[in-house]
């Protein structure tokens, strides 16, 4: 039995089953009627769901896949997403309710937002934006800490038509500058720095790095826009650099937002790919703010008049995009944003956020659960957690224990666990539970949402029987799916549809497995893509940030099971003859590189200096063998490799690992 086979069979042994409290199942926004619905009309459906936007035009035609896989959803329908985000609530009389609880990570810094407050602040953003030469359909990269500014900028961008692409503050220079280029960003919004562990920490400086690293690739960025949110000391450029404080404060708060297409460009967000460019996924507007906004309704059964909704993702991933911007804020909710790390000041910091705004809906990541898990249960139970009523669960397959753990301690046993499968890609949640009517199982992500149609299928794209695993695809286009890869079109096409082109099913990249009840488990990648902690890495991406460095001659990344991080990074090195033994510090300065490359959270967990690396007779890296080393198994087939001798060879270079 190989490694998975036999995760797989532990899983399908679990046998515990949570059904819905039943008074969330008696008043559920969604009940199982919905799955038929959607099933017999899906076009009727999605127009429904539609309808929980305003628009300013009604579309003429609510799916064209005329010409597949390029869809048009809401074809003739316009809207504008700020509006539907913010102004809409402020009409209809809720402008006294409070959009945003920021909570800055030193105590005692937070600050509430009502939605009247957030609409005249971007309203404010949108005309600075104007004023620095921002117009519809130019790109404006977001770099920056959580803070209420970083949404105003993102809304104020939609407001504009001018898509978005928000960099996670934790890339380096260089992945923000490519990501820069790459998209032909015109002005980039940032901040001097923002509080991480208990210490403010600079990200303007890299926006000043990117900026060269962008000239250098014959691309202009006009003008940057800084918050100054910690005061730390920054260049400033006074050709290209102004102040939010000093542009946006005293810009007016009218502005009247235009009406953009529902293919309109909402946001480019990159995401890591099998090859080494990360890929700019694109999203438009209608079809993506109305997944957002009915998976949010749906999975969290919002009540907007009472939940307290707390989503724990940085906006610089996609949760963040769809479950704390766009969904969350389309339905009106009030909400949770923090700025820092989950152990600040004190390990039970998320708890007292908790306890303190009364939450009644939370989301995040089964690595967040685990570390909280190691830390033990004292932590959150000095808290009140009663409020909670709902726990989500996003990013990485979450492991039952984790499940159970999650549900017992901090939903005291009282709160669904919504397991959310789906992708940057995606746009929406496209597998999970309903809380109002699914029993979940464990480590499940169980069942297509309502509208959705996905399927586990073998090498051929049959759909498997139960009891069977395969390729994760779905069958049917959505309204939040990515509309293309920003600039390369053949390159959306081969990635996600070409896998299974006859049948014109959506790749997703991962594996998955249906149980006896064709509930679905999803078993993570099974391209070269790592999910470490939730974040999704390309080994390719890895591997060419080793080889720019001058010692190293040649690489293999690899993603090894890893008990507190879902996977971790491997790498295995082949050191330059000049190099020698590469010094002391070579582990060091490898990491380093990749850290510099890329960013903190591409930095591998180990660093193997090896003489050769297992290649088939083709000159194909043999992955699979270096996983085995990395996980200590022994190492297992080898008939197809070049030179069987070389895996003992790599085995007893471990010695060298740091
Ligand atoms: C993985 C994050 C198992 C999966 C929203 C997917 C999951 C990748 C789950 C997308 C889940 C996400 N169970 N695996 N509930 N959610 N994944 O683009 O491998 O950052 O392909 O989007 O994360 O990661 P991305």
């Amino acid at each position: 039995m190989s490694d998975t086979e036999q995760t797989l069979a532990n899983l399908l042994k679990e046998d515990r089953r949570f059904e819905p409290p039943a008074e969330l199942a008696a008043n559920a926004n969604v009940t199982a009627e919905a799955y038929d619905a959607a099933a017999a009309d899906p076009e009727a459906f999605w127009a429904a769901q539609a309808e929980r936007l305003s628009w300013s035009q009604p579309w003429e035609q609510v799916l064209d896949w005329s010409e597949p896989p390029f869809a048009k959803w809401f074809v003739g329908g316009k809207l504008n997403a700020a509006y539907n985000c913010v102004d809409r609530h402020v009409e209809a009389g809720r402008g006294d309710k409070v959009a945003l609880h920021w909570v800055g990570e030193p105590e005692g810094d937070a600050r509430d937002l009502t939605y009247a407050e957030l609409q005249a602040e971007v309203a404010k953003a949108a005309n600075a934006l104007i004023d620095l030469g921002v117009r519809t359909g130019d790109r404006v990269a977001i770099y920056m800490p959580m803070i209420p500014e970083a949404i105003v900028a993102m809304l104020a961008c939609a407001r504009l038509g001018a898509p978005h692409t928000v960099v996670f503050g934790g890339f380096s220079a260089d992945a923000l500058a490519s990501r820069i280029v790459d998209c032909g960003a015109k002005v980039v919004i940032t901040a001097d720095g923002g509080y991480r562990r208990g210490a403010a920490s600079a990200l303007k400086p890299a926006v000043d790095d990117a900026r060269g690293k962008a000239a250098e690739h014959g691309h202009t960025v006009d003008k940057v826009l800084v918050v100054r949110r910690t005061g730390q000391e920054v260049a400033f450029d006074e050709g290209t650099d102004v102040w939010w404080h000093d542009v946006v404060d005293g810009a007016s708060s009218e502005h009247t937002p235009e009406a953009f297409d529902a293919e309109h460009p909402l946001y480019v967000m990159y995401t890591s790919g099998t090859t080494g460019k990360p890929k700019g996924i694109l999203h438009t507007t209608g079809g993506y703010l109305t997944g957002a906004a009915y998976t949010h309704h749906a999975v969290f059964d919002l009540k907007p008049e009472t939940d307290v909704y707390w989503c724990t993702a940085d906006i610089g991933w996609v949760t963040g995009h769809s479950y704390i911007v766009y969904g969350p804020l389309a339905n009106g909710v009030t909400q949770v944003l923090y700025e820092g790390t989950p152990d600040h000041p004190e390990p039970g910091r998320w708890w007292k956020i908790i306890s303190d705004y009364k939450v009644s809906l939370f989301y995040t990541a089964p690595t967040a659960i685990r570390s909280f898990m190691k830390q033990g249960r004292e932590v959150p139970d000095r808290h009140d957690l009663s409020s909670l009523r709902i726990l989500g669960s996003v990013g990485e397959p979450i492991n039952p224990e984790a499940y159970v753990w999650y549900r017992h301690v901090i939903g005291g046993d009282r709160t669904p666990v919504v397991d959310t499968w789906w992708q940057t890609e995606t746009g929406a949640m496209m597998i999970s539970p309903l809380p109002g009517v699914t029993a979940g199982k464990p480590g499940s992500a169980m069942t297509p949402l309502p509208g959705i149609t996905a399927e586990v299928v073998d090498e051929d794209g049959n759909p498997v029987p139960n009891g069977s695993g395969g390729y994760l695809v779905v069958t049917e286009p959505w309204p939040s799916m990515l509309r293309t890869i920003y600039g390369d079109d053949k390159r959306f096409v081969d990635t996600y549809w070409s896998r299974f082109r006859k049948q014109g099913y959506y790749f997703a990249g991962d594996g998955a497995k249906k149980d006896d009840e064709g509930h679905i488990w999803v078993l993570g990648r099974v391209d070269d893509v790592m999910n470490v902690s939730g974040h999704r890495l390309s080994t390719t991406e890895i591997e060419s940030a080793l080889i720019s460095h001058p010692k190293v001659a040649e690489s293999a990344v690899v993603g090894a099971t890893d008990p507190d991080t879902g996977q971790a990074v491997v790498a295995y090195v082949i050191l330059r003859d000049e190099a020698g033994d590469g010094g002391p510090d070579i582990i060091k300065e490898l990491s380093d590189h990749v850290r510099t490359q890329i960013g903190p959270i591409a930095k591998p967990r180990q660093i193997m200096i090896v003489p050769e690396l297992p290649k088939t007779r083709s000159g194909k890296i043999m992955r699979r063998l270096l996983r085995d080393v990395a996980e200590g198994r022994d190492v297992g087939d080898t008939q197809t490799l070049a030179d069987a001798s070389i895996m003992e060879l790599i085995s007893a270079s471990k010695a060298t690992t740091t």
